[in-house]
């Protein structure tokens, strides 16, 4: 867009504070904050006002005096694809405010403890993705992420920050999209949710209703032609060419569809590797939130373990891989720990826990484990907030906290990872 027709929509020029927890400059020239997403600390902004009913925020238009900290974005669809909120921002300050959002949500708990640098964990990039399928203006069907702060969909041909072993993800959704759009009714939005696994992509397909016989012809020629290792719907097999596995230390696991998985192979890696050095010599571990057993494979290889986790699809594949040679037992056990945390007598025989709830967090488990002998917790969280809660539980039922380790598994976005360690 030319500078006179920004020029005419100019409603302020602002100048931004701040770079807020979720991501936005942050200007507070009103003595109200008011967030402009993609602008940096220290910029001059020009801004307009967003359609709808958000008083405070504001739609960059353009800068005008631009930080030095401010660098290209590579990606072509960068802000307006809603995938990425930070590309514009030099790696060192960037990597500061990161690790900033948990030292300030810490101490806005009041829990003081050191946090150590932020750990990198992209690695290769995202192994998974989840793609929307929508019909745009005059019914042409889009397949992409969402907008950002909006349900409209951005039709997506590449995206920079996947991982390798996602090629071919984004035309395998899109020639998948094509049938359940043109040849049955849409009711729903449709999501694609594409898997890199060792032996090909992972599809699972939600939002449609029950497709026709034709559909799900037309849907398995697709998996046929671009080679996908399986393909479901709603977690219902259409087609499975090969076993769709990711290692885990020593052992294969066989995805469950839908399961939660890391979002990369470095972020496992980097978790269960801080999760293994704070258990240490434990012999008895619990792994709360185990999902298909990231932490437990691993930490098998020298300890007993017993997992729970609610999605008993990944609490099977778990106990499934479990049966490797060579690695000590795992009791794998379905259970809702919001409803059902593990009380006093059942926590009693574990020398160590590690929990990792979502982004909820676990405080129904936090309180009985702040009332018992534990002699070791792991907190794993992908949300801060939470964590701090959960962590002021254990601290007041008399645990230590040690050095909490931020890792940033989802570059380019506000969310952080963390590892703590808490003793008594
Ligand atoms: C952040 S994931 C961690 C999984 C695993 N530790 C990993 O690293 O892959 C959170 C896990 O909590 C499980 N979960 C969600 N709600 C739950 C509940 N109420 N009770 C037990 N597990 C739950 C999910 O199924 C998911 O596997």
């Amino acid at each position: 867009m030319s500078n006179s027709s920004w020029a005419r929509a100019v409603v302020e020029r602002i100048r931004i504070d701040h770079v807020g927890h979720r991501g936005d400059g942050v200007s507070l020239h009103t003595g109200e904050a008011v967030y402009v997403p993609y602008a940096l600390g220290g910029e001059t902004v020009e801004v307009d006002h967003v359609a709808g009913n958000h008083p405070d925020r504001r739609k960059l238009l353009a800068v005008d005096i631009a930080s030095p900290e401010r660098i290209e974005p590579f990606c072509p669809h960068f802000g307006v694809c809603g995938g990425c909120a930070i590309q514009h921002w030099a790696a060192e300050p960037y990597h500061a405010w990161k690790r900033g959002i948990v030292v300030e949500t810490l101490a806005q708990a009041g829990i003081d403890c050191e946090v150590a640098p932020l750990v990198d964990a992209h690695g290769a990039g995202r192994r998974r993705i989840t793609l929307h399928g929508r019909f745009g203006t005059h019914d042409i069907l889009k397949v992409g992420f969402a907008a950002a702060n909006s349900h409209d969909v951005i039709p997506i041909d590449r995206c920079p920050i996947l991982d390798p072993a996602l090629e071919g993800a984004l035309d395998a959704a899109w020639a998948l999209a094509e049938p359940l759009t043109s040849k049955m009714p849409v009711t729903k939005p449709l999501d694609i949710q594409v898997t890199a696994s060792l032996n090909g992509l992972d599809v699972d397909i939600r939002g449609s209703g029950p497709p026709p016989t034709p559909v799900v012809t037309a849907l398995s020629r697709v998996a046929e032609q671009h080679r996908l290792a399986r393909l479901t719907r709603h977690g219902e097999l259409v087609l499975q060419r090969l076993a769709p596995t990711v290692r885990m230390g020593r052992t294969d696991v066989m995805l469950p569809p839908g399961s939660f998985l890391q979002a990369t192979v470095a972020g496992e890696e980097t978790l269960a590797a801080l999760v293994a050095e704070r258990i240490g010599k434990a012999k008895e571990v619990l792994d709360l939130f185990c999902g298909v057993g990231p932490f437990a494979l691993r930490l098998a290889e020298k300890a007993r373990i017993t997992a729970y986790d609610s999605d008993a699809g990944a609490v099977a594949a778990l106990a499934k891989a479990a049966r490797t040679p060579g690695l000590k037992p795992i009791k794998a056990e379905p259970r809702d720990l919001f409803r059902r945390p593990l009380v006093a007598p059942e926590l009693r025989d574990f020398d160590a826990v590690v929990f990792d709830p979502p982004r909820q967090g676990a405080q129904a488990q936090a309180l009985k484990l702040a009332a018992s002998k534990v002699p070791v917790v792991v907190a794993v969280s992908c949300n801060a907030a939470t964590f701090a809660r959960d962590a002021r539980l254990l601290i007041d039922g008399g645990y230590r906290i040690e050095t909490v380790v931020p890792v940033d598994q989802f570059r380019h976005t506000p969310h952080v990872e963390l590892v703590a360690k808490f003793t008594r």
